[in-house]
């Protein structure tokens, strides 16, 4: 009781920018109204070192007048208080007192007796306890509209479900790269930031003498191949529809501070992705067996993007979750009753229209060596109807959106269409969509992904790990597409057109697969890694990896706040 009792006294004394020394502590435990000696040190501005003195006069100056001691009483403090007023009585009490920490009151003429000045306290910063994976804080004013007050609105403007037309033979495979060239070579052109038009590799082969010295340049656009570090240099080819030439791309020299060295040093440093499209400027290496020495180099463009809102009238939250696992023996059962309360209690749950699931919602069967060892639900249908009635018990004004993932029963060859019919009728109302998925939710641009191709963007960018990431999703939109490399680690679909490229900066970019999780802002898109509904497996175990699971991530689409809400 005591030790509580003290604890209130020294949050007051602290704030009033009082330090109690030896002896006080008793005084003040021991008095009956410490508040009222703390607020007459305010009213009179004293500060600084609390002594025993300090005290017995504030007791003084709290008395009420009828009550103020009779000179007897306070002769030791030599103040002659009886032939005073109040006024004069207060003034004259609290010029015998000496408060050390105030240099304006210590500046008078008799310096010999004052203490040695320390430079003032500022009051303490009250600062709110920190959140449960130190999550960020956030406030219910940017979540202001309930759900329930306005119609789905979801506009998809990309999704292969049902429009897959590739046969798997070379010809589509060309003609997905072709198209890839197209479009990104399109995007870089209208960025106007090539310093040359660009011309066609056979051109540079044959004109080869024209673009042959670091005044006289040339430019071109292609797909990056054959990446390989050798020393400092990053040695590539680069090839469009007309022929390829071999590539060195230098670090800059460190006096060179021109915008093309910058980008020449980021390439450098960070590497290339095996089928990036790149514009690069420079010169053919006279009687260097055709090298081409690149002094420039641009990724297609990735602006400061400005966000579109959702109309006030329609100032609704989405909500982000991925890889649910349903099925594994490592689903967190609890953790999913608990924000299922959530939802249907909380006053921000009450604003969330959408809650989008990004792939792998159930473990699935055979997807990896013994995987049913790992398994609680051994039969993949069974393993839906569970998951469909762990959506069904969320509140009604939920609509959800699901994309398949890599552990999903679908082709896992991207861009992947949405689960099957027969799969989908577990579901009493949700909405299945294709991976990845570009849709608008009353106007706000979104862009789902499952994001398998992080995997390939961790093993051929230097600066990207799997303990961030965002930085992965950063280099999309870097490139404007989410998995440029060809026979990496992503299966990809050869559609006669490249649907894995960006065309439209999002508003909001999310993807999952990785078990992370991260909400942040990446030159004007919110970027969300969504988290897992699985804890830590055996396999995870072995390669020392810690997932981030049950992190509801929450965004208005109006105001764009966001909140994080942790279920584990
Ligand atoms: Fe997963
Ligand atoms: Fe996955």
């Amino acid at each position: 009781m005591e030790d509580g009792r003290w604890r209130t006294i020294s949050v007051k004394l602290s704030k009033a920018c009082l330090i109690p020394i030896a002896g006080v502590q008793e005084k003040l435990l021991s008095h009956s109204n410490p508040d009222l000696l703390i607020d007459t040190a305010i009213s009179h501005g004293i500060k600084g070192l609390l002594s025993e003195d300090i005290l017995e006069q504030l007791d003084v100056l709290s008395r009420p007048v009828e009550e103020t001691p009779q000179s007897d009483d306070i002769e030791s403090t030599s103040i002659e208080v009886t032939e005073l007023s109040v006024e004069e009585k207060s003034e004259e009490v609290k010029a015998n007192i000496v408060p050390i920490l105030d240099g304006t009151i210590q500046t008078t003429e008799n310096d010999d007796n004052i203490g040695r000045v320390i430079a003032p306290i500022d009051p303490p910063e009250i600062k709110p306890a920190s959140r449960p994976h130190d999550l960020p804080h956030f406030s219910i004013d940017g979540f202001s509209m309930a759900a329930s007050d306005t119609d789905v609105e979801l506009d998809i403007h990309f999704d292969i479900t049902g429009k897959s037309t590739t046969e798997g033979k070379f010809a589509d495979i060309l003609s997905c790269f072709n198209n890839r060239l197209d479009k990104l070579k399109k995007m870089l052109v209208a960025s106007g930031r090539l310093p040359n038009r660009p011309i066609d590799v056979i051109q540079l082969h044959r004109d080869k003498s024209r673009y042959s010295s670091n005044s006289n340049t040339a430019t071109i656009v292609g797909l990056v191949n054959d990446v390989r570090l050798s020393g400092e240099k990053l040695r590539f080819k680069l090839e469009d529809k007309t022929g390829d030439i071999h590539c060195i791309l230098s670090p800059p020299r460190a006096m060179d501070n021109l915008p093309s060295a910058k980008r020449r040093n980021t390439i450098a440093v960070a590497g290339l992705m095996e089928d990036d499209v790149v514009g690069i400027t420079g010169f053919v290496l006279p009687g260097g067996g055709d090298r081409f020495i690149v002094e420039d180099i641009h990724l297609p463009p990735m602006t400061r993007h400005e966000k579109r809102v959702a109309p006030d009238n329609q100032a609704v939250s989405v909500a982000f979750l991925s890889d649910i696992h349903v099925g594994s023996n490592t689903f967190l059962h609890a953790q999913w009753e608990k924000m299922v309360k959530w939802f249907h209690e909380d006053p921000l749950a009450k604003t969330i229209k959408y809650l989008i699931l990004s792939g792998d919602i159930v473990d699935g069967v055979g997807i990896y060596k013994d995987q049913d060892k790992e398994l609680e639900i051994v039969d993949l249908y069974k393993q839906y109807e569970e998951m469909a009635r762990l959506t069904e018990i969320l509140p009604e004004w939920v609509e959800t959106i699901i994309l398949p993932g890599n552990h999903d029963a679908v082709r896992p060859a991207e861009p992947q269409p949405s689960l099957d019919k027969l799969i989908q009728q577990y579901f009493n109302s949700a909405t299945f969509v294709g991976n990845p998925c570009d849709f608008s939710l009353h106007g706000v641009r979104t862009l789902a992904y499952h994001g398998v191709s992080i995997m390939d963007f961790v093993s051929s960018i230097r600066h990207v790990t799997f303990s961030e990431p965002e930085k992965a999703m950063e280099q999309m939109l870097e490139r404007r597409h989410l998995a440029p490399s060809w026979g990496g680690k992503t299966p990809l679909s050869p559609e006669p057109e490249d649907h894995m490229v960006i065309e439209e900066i999002p508003d909001i970019f999310v993807t999952g697969h990785v078990h992370s999780h991260h909400c942040g802002d990446y030159k004007g898109t919110t970027l969300i890694q969504s988290s897992t509904w699985q804890d830590q497996t055996g396999y995870m175990r072995m390669l020392g990896f810690q997932p981030k699971p049950c992190i509801l991530t929450v965004v208005n689409l109006h105001s764009h706040k966001t909140a994080t809400i942790p279920f584990a």
